[in-house]
């Protein structure tokens, strides 16, 4: 299905990008929509190569399977569910229909529960025994942490009520230290669990239970429990009036929008949340309705599958010039990997090709003084994806803003233009002479031609955050669609949850580790011997 493109990648890979940028080609490689654009100008992807790409979109059919998944058939195909997160932010789109039952009666209604809740515990109308709520502490994992957590610290200047905590490790030391600061008297829990089976979610949350115990009478009255399993937060014992229910259809990575999303709204407020779903709806609005040329998400999945499964490229770094989106590299991490990290197409049978890249980051400029070394000199090329606001938060330190934007800017240049072993020879040459200047040169050269995209916005408000998450989100779809994968099922984590289990009497020392391969039996027995 590549062999086209990468033919077309060999002819032109040795062409320095910077020669070809000008101010046609910024135009060209760039698109927005709102307030937001990207820039994908730095790559090498010329005229040719966009058109196949863009062919391949609709080789693959992606407009179809973009309709079928809005309009709720089961594109989920080996669950047999719809995916259907965009209906939890489709706040004035009308109907969406899933086996013949329009499903935004009861999506506007639990979000109107959501907010007067969240009203309740913002005003202090809502108490724990102790009084306002001070203090609320998120118990999930993967998509029941990762979204809300993501986005509670992205709107920091936002956050304007209880703190918010988020336990999602069953190492003890994540619930222990996080509870160790709190008040349980004016402490609210909220288990946040689509199946509300998870072992470390169910492992946490009793723990939280039993700390609340030691010194307040009616633990259940300070939980609240997000769930698609009401008989199981009925049976821990949270009552229904704070369960916030959401369907099958709405898959746990791709949950921050509804029920899961409820601590980020006690920390901004309804109003602010509603704002991050409108952003989400326009991005949706726009990636349904723009010509691929111009459809944001389409050009970065194009941009995708041109480095990973053309260029070869295997791993993409995500980069936000923007401290508050430090967690931004991790939720991405989930939301790419375990939607796009499958080995089988959708009839289950062996990719012929690679399927999503590994992704990773953090913010600039930290990662500048880490691993940016790696990016420029070393010997494999990773493409970089920047994010930057034209403004922060902080009015009055403006210019450390402007200082953090040069530098964002700075990186994906330097990446771009690379130093020429004369370039440097001329830096260093009135310190060295003759071999010596050939051997100190050479290490400060920089090879260029190194390929990144910048996204750019005014801030990131509620509603920019909401547009970046859903571009996010309709990225790997229309990757996913254009591997033929499905990218909403995630069998890969379930063998090792299985594992655990047959380990956990082993550890316990309840079982021998009979049976176990002899290397997992030795780690065993040093950990036993060590005081496991
Ligand atoms: O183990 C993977 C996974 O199923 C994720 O897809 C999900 O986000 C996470 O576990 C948590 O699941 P739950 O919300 O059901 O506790």
């Amino acid at each position: 299905m590549f062999a086209d493109l990468k033919a077309h990648y060999e002819a032109l890979k040795d062409r320095r990008i910077a020669a070809t940028l000008d101010a046609d080609r910024a135009r060209n490689f760039a698109a927005q929509t709102g307030d937001l654009r990207l820039d994908y100008a730095k790559t090498q992807i010329d005229e040719t190569a966009l058109a196949m790409l863009i062919d391949l979109l609709d080789q693959t059919g992606v407009a179809d399977k973009r309709a079928a998944m809005f309009e709720g058939r089961p594109i989920n195909e080996t669950e047999g569910r719809a995916v259907l997160h965009t209906a939890l932010r489709n706040l004035d789109g009308g109907a969406v229909m899933v086996d013949g039952q329009d499903v935004m009666p009861e999506v506007l209604k639990t979000l109107d529960r959501m907010a007067d809740f969240a009203n309740a515990v913002r005003d202090g109308s809502y108490t724990g025994q102790g009084g306002a709520i001070t203090d609320v502490v998120n118990i999930g994992i993967g998509g029941s942490d990762l979204g809300p957590k993501m986005g509670t610290l992205a709107l920091a200047p936002y956050h304007d009520g209880p703190r918010c905590h988020f336990v999602s490790n069953v190492d003890p030391a994540d619930i222990a230290q996080t509870l160790r600061a709190l008040d349980p008297a004016t402490t609210l829990v909220i288990v946040a669990s689509k199946t509300f089976t998870t072992i470390e979610t169910m492992t946490n949350a009793r723990t939280a239970k039993a700390w609340m115990g030691e010194s307040v009478s009616d633990t259940g009255a300070q939980f609240a429990a997000l769930s698609t399993a009401a008989d199981k937060t009925a049976d821990f014992g949270i009552d229904p009036s704070r369960v916030f229910g959401f369907a099958d259809w709405v898959g746990g990575r791709y949950s921050m929008w509804g029920p899961i999303g409820l601590s980020m709204m006690i920390a901004i407020g309804p109003d602010a949340f509603r704002a991050f779903l409108r952003g989400g709806q326009a991005m949706d609005r726009h990636f349904r309705s723009a010509p691929w040329r111009e459809n944001l998400p389409a050009l970065l999945a194009m941009v995708g599958l041109w480095h990973n499964q053309v260029c070869g490229h295997a791993t993409r770094a995500v980069l936000p010039y923007d401290n508050n989106l430090s967690r931004l590299p991790a939720y991405l991490q989930q939301l790419e990997m375990e939607s796009n990290g499958k080995g089988v197409s959708m009839d289950g049978v062996a990719l012929p090709f690679d399927s999503g890249p590994v992704v990773w980051g953090e913010p600039g400029t930290n990662g500048q003084h880490a691993f940016y070394q790696l990016i420029h000199q070393g010997t494999r090329v990773i493409p970089c994806e920047f994010l930057v606001a034209a403004r922060g938060h902080e009015d009055a330190l403006h210019h450390q803003h402007q200082l953090l934007v040069a530098n964002c800017l700075a990186q994906s240049e330097a990446l771009m233009m690379g130093r020429t072993l004369d370039e440097a020879k001329a830096k260093v040459a009135d310190k060295y002479a003759g071999a010596e200047l050939d051997r100190q040169a050479a290490h400060r050269v920089f090879p260029g031609n190194r390929p990144s995209v910048t996204l750019t916005y005014p801030q990131l408000t509620p509603e920019m955050l909401g547009m970046l998450v859903a571009l996010y989100e309709h990225r790997v779809f229309v990757e996913g669609a254009v591997l033929g994968i499905n990218s909403y099922d995630q069998w890969g984590v379930e063998l090792g949850k299985e594992l655990a289990t047959s380990l956990q009497p082993v550890v316990e020392g309840d079982k021998t580790a009979e049976g176990k391969d002899g290397s997992t039996a030795a780690l065993v027995g040093f950990l036993q011997k060590h005081g496991l």
